[in-house]
């Protein structure tokens, strides 16, 4: 190799080891072997050179540029490792540092119940029903056999709400979820199987009393539907519920303008200890009957072809008895330390099992 290739291959190679990144590198390759880099040039001006020394010549250009290329693809290959062992560096995971805590919820107290009663209910055959919780005063009394007059409209210290349906009836936050039946008639024709969890309104506020509550209505409408299916179902439903296979549950005759006979459902007992079971008290649950052939009209179902029963009840009476939750208030006051012990885990789905044989 002549002095002058010697020269600049000393020079390339020197600026190929001294490139501290890739794109340094190319700016040597290209001075060196690009389009109008140097050994390129040389390349082009070998026509020029004598024929007797052009051989010797080409062949000196060609080590040349194999000993360029050939740095060029090890400082390149040095400089990718270098990149990695940055990178691997630089993303390197501690697998043994424990996980960051994530947010958990639980599920309300509330909701776990209604999950439970639709569980059990869902197991006789029983789909959920809704309506809304502005309801039509039709809906909420007149179909349901409460008459403008009649007592039971005082009993519900009823919210009216500005407005009136496109019907021009009053709008009125339901004081039960027992319109809901009549929906549910209206919506299908019979039979009809179907409870409806939801909230409530009346206006009254105390310690004991929420002017916003929950209930669940229950409806069983078919041909041949009597009181005797009434009282299996409530007893099952109760026992399975409370998880008190000999719960005792008594039917004591009552009055609903919307069911006829009507019964309030009791279940044992002790008054002292609040022990659900055979402690020989009795504790008001619920309330049910056969319901009133007005009401079967107003829902749109023949009386003389149809019957069945009903029932409603207070979710949060029925949760603060089955967990022992002695206050009302709590429920809707969104305080994070009673939910953190009230609440369910949303995997712990066993106590949804229904219990029903
Ligand atoms: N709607 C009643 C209440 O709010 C509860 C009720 C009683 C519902 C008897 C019924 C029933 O369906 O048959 O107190």
């Amino acid at each position: 190799m002549t002095d002058d290739l010697a020269a600049l291959r000393d020079e390339t190679l020197a600026k190929v080891e001294a490139a501290g990144d890739l794109a340094a590198l190319d700016a040597v390759r290209v001075a060196a072997l690009g389009k109008n880099g140097a050994v390129t040039a040389l390349m082009k001006g070998l026509g020029a050179v004598a024929p007797e020394q052009r051989k010797e010549r080409g062949a000196a250009l060609n080590a040349l540029k194999d000993a360029i290329a050939a740095a060029l693809d090890a400082r390149r290959a040095a400089l990718e490792d270098a990149a990695l062992d940055a990178r691997l560096a630089a993303e390197r995971l501690d697998i043994t540092l424990p996980p960051r805590p994530a947010p958990e919820g639980l599920i309300h107290p509330i909701s776990r119940t209604i999950e439970e009663i639709v569980a059990i209910f869902g197991a006789m055959g029983f789909t959920v029903a809704e309506g809304p919780d502005i309801e039509d005063d039709w809906l909420n009394f007149g179909a349901l056999n409460i008459p403008a007059h009649h007592p039971a409209r005082q009993d519900h210290d009823t919210f009216y709400m500005p407005g009136r349906t496109p019907e021009g009836r009053e709008k009125v936050l339901r004081t039960h979820t027992s319109p809901v039946q009549i929906r549910a008639m209206l919506n299908r024709p019979p039979p009809i199987r179907v409870i409806a969890p939801g909230r409530t309104y009346r206006a009254d506020h105390d310690a004991t009393h929420s002017p916003m509550f929950h209930q669940v209505e229950g409806l069983a409408i078919g041909r041949d539907i009597t009181l005797a299916h009434l009282k299996g179902c409530i007893v099952d439903f109760l026992r399975a519920f409370f998880g008190i296979p000999d719960l005792p549950v008594r039917f004591r005759s009552s009055y609903f303008p919307f069911t006829e006979p009507s019964m309030e459902v009791d279940i044992g007992w002790n008054r002292r200890t609040g022990e659900l079971g055979r402690g020989g008290d009795w504790l008001e649950i619920l309330g049910s009957g056969m319901v009133h052939p007005k009401v079967l009209e107003a829902g749109g179902v023949d009386h003389t072809e149809w019957q069945g029963f009903a029932f409603g009840m207070g979710i949060e009476r029925v949760a603060m008895l089955k967990h022992g939750i002695t206050d009302l208030r709590p429920f809707y006051e969104s305080d994070i330390r009673w939910l953190r012990a009230t609440g369910f885990r949303p995997e712990d789905v066993a106590s949804l099992a229904t219990g029903l044989n």
